[in-house]
């Protein structure tokens, strides 16, 4: 059921109106500076809609997993300030999530003006979804707002507990991005429907995998998860890393979509990470005491030629060892082969978070993909069928 996105409200709902917006700026810092900004710029046009409509902006996030204990490095005051100059306006940033100072801020907010508060996780009870924290978060505001997209997988305060206080419980539009092009992936792509899996591991994707099989016509496969099925087809891989209590799983999806399973035919191989200065470049079997870092030449030929169709492209998970130079070919020649898909016409989404850092290794722009996903494992759990709390608790559109 489409859910009620904040443009289908009438605009007299926001003037002066507090709105309180779930957003997830689980972001990379280091030393106070952000290295991937791409959540915080995806929440932009939310934040400039509400602003626009004369809506007092409460804004929060969760950063990391401090499990309810306050560490300094996980403030997201360096947050405010970067948001403070995409937005090109102020954001006053409130050291608390709740009690009475929060409040009284709040009501010195005017109209437009915008306000982010600290890291939900500092208190435990956002991750129990405590019924108190839950109604103590509500209290802040008027109308309820999910931009969130890669935290509606979690049945937490901010997230869910604290949305039904609201008679207004609404999607913002990276939400609604979100929803709009993977669902198409998920219900209906356009054929011919490539997938291309890599990362570490199949337990984390099972269920997307198996929708994901189901709709394909090509599943290309790298990364970890491409040792995994070559041991279960009998080819060796030396001594790379395999998931061998996923080895049953992946005979069985050899044997029901062999046929548009496509494995890697050579490899980038090394003894370890330490000696990648003297890999070499492997056809079919890994030879022992070698371990599988990067498809080879030969598969990214192979590869890049399935990516040529016009119907959809889904990516998810690296090809290799993508951050070693060594490894990153692979990566980022499939990178640059869904960019030009993109050119032709295809309908290319990507997500998961070592997908967005392969993008930027390889100079692939924002604009060469038609939908980044913001989300890691809520991604993984839409395409896998499940319903998000996160969503499950937004108005339905009225029809
Ligand atoms: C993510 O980075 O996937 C989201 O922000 C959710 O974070 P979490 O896995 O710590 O809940």
């Amino acid at each position: 059921m489409p859910k009620m996105v904040i443009s289908d409200v009438p605009d007299e709902e926001y003037e002066g109106r507090r709105v309180f917006v779930r957003v997830d700026f689980n972001v990379p810092i280091r030393d106070g500076v952000i290295s991937e900004d791409y959540r915080i710029r995806r929440a932009i046009p939310t934040i400039d809609y509400l602003i626009d409509k004369g809506a007092r902006i409460i804004l929060a996030s969760h950063l990391g997993r401090p499990k309810g204990i306050f560490i300094p490095d996980l403030s997201l005051k360096p947050v405010s300030y970067r948001l403070s100059e995409l937005l090109g306006k102020p954001v006053k940033f409130i050291g608390k999530v709740i009690g009475n100072e929060v409040k009284l801020e709040i009501e010195e907010l005017q109209n437009g003006e915008v306000m982010l508060l600290e890291n939900l996780r500092f208190h435990k009870e956002e991750t129990d979804n405590d019924p108190n924290f839950a109604k103590e978060l509500a209290s802040l505001a008027d109308i309820y707002v999910n931009d969130a997209f890669g935290t509606s997988h979690r049945k937490h305060a901010s997230t869910y507990g604290m949305a039904f206080y609201f008679n207004l419980r609404l999607a913002g539009f990276l939400l609604n991005r979100e929803l709009k092009f993977l669902t198409r992936i998920r219900e209906n792509p356009e054929h011919p429907f490539v997938v291309i899996v890599g990362g570490a591991k199949i337990k984390d994707k099972i269920h997307a995998l198996k929708n994901l099989l189901e709709k394909a016509d090509k599943v290309l496969i790298g990364g970890g998860v491409a040792y995994t099925f070559l041991k279960a087809k009998g080819v060796g891989v030396g001594d790379s890393l395999t998931e061998d209590e996923m080895i049953g799983w992946a005979e069985e999806a050899l044997k029901n979509y062999g046929d548009k399973i496509l494995l890697p035919v050579d490899h980038v191989v090394a003894e370890s990470i330490e000696k990648r200065k003297t890999y070499m470049i492997v056809d079919e079997e890994i030879p022992a005491g070698f371990k599988g870092f990067d498809i080879g030449p030969k598969t990214v030929r192979k590869y890049t030629s399935e990516i040529k169709g016009m119907g959809s492209i889904f990516w998810n998970g690296p090809m290799g060892v993508f951050e070693i130079e060594e490894f990153s070919v692979g990566t980022t020649h499939i990178a640059r082969a869904i960019a030009l898909a993109t050119w032709r016409g295809a309908t290319t989404v990507v997500g998961g978070g070592e997908t967005i850092s392969a993008i930027r290794k390889a100079e692939v722009l924002d604009s060469e993909i038609v939908h980044i996903s913001t989300g890691g494992g809520a991604l993984l759990e839409f395409l896998g069928g499940e319903e998000l709390p996160g969503i499950s608790i937004l108005n339905d559109k009225v029809a």
